[in-house]
């Protein structure tokens, strides 16, 4: 099955092919099939999120398109900065400015407790969509640690495995993130709806 993934993110399109192409799934850019929507994530929750993106580039295109959904949720900053991962402290932030945002405000707090969250959507053009949640529990580090990944992956301490996402290679972060998670669930959702037995 080909589908569009609808991301301009590089780092998620590389995580999500990866993952993808294993589960037998053909997978398409948006430039490739002469597709380019800037979707405004207007919604309140990452699976709205999700569902809004692979519409509107479901309908550019007339092919089925997936999307990601994605953010960091901190207990003791009341679930922040959740679906405005992206854009916590201000869109002219990088990546480094807003995860040094995130320690700022951790700073004295004993609950560094956070978990990663990924909402995919696949929004077929008969209007059908096949959805997955994944998330993964972690902590926040005192301070960053690893040069890999993007993000917010520097501060994410993984408890089991003794490391942050950023210290993870592809194979190790796709086995246990979010999105690996949510991917996981998605496939067996995609067979389901594929046999005709979904929900
Ligand atoms: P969106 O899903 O495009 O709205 O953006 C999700 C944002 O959450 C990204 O820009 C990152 O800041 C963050 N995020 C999502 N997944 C990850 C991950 O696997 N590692 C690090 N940061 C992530």
């Amino acid at each position: 099955m080909k589908m569009v993934l609808a991301s301009k993110n590089p780092h998620k399109l590389t995580e999500l092919e990866a993952i993808l192409s294993r589960l037998g799934i053909e997978v398409v850019l948006e430039s490739q099939v002469g597709v380019d929507v800037e979707v405004e994530e207007t919604g309140t929750t990452f699976e709205e999120n999700a569902a809004l993106k692979a519409t509107a580039v479901m309908r550019a295109s007339g092919l089925p398109a997936i999307a990601d959904d994605s953010g960091l949720c901190v207990t003791a900053l009341a679930g922040g900065p959740g679906v405005y991962s992206a854009r916590y402290g201000g869109e002219g932030l990088n990546d480094k400015q807003r995860y040094e945002l995130v320690l700022k405000g951790l700073s004295g707090q004993m609950d560094r407790s956070a978990k990663f969250v990924s909402c995919i959507c696949c929004a077929f053009p008969n209007g059908d969509k096949v959805e997955a949640r994944g998330e993964c529990a972690g902590m926040i580090a005192y301070s960053p640690q690893g040069a890999d990944g993007f993000g917010y992956d520097p501060i994410f301490l993984v408890p089991e495995a003794k490391k942050t996402f950023a210290q993870m290679d592809a194979d190790e972060k796709n086995a246990i993130s979010h999105r690996g998670v949510a991917l996981q669930k998605f496939k067996v959702e995609l067979e389901k709806y594929l046999n005709g037995t979904h929900q």
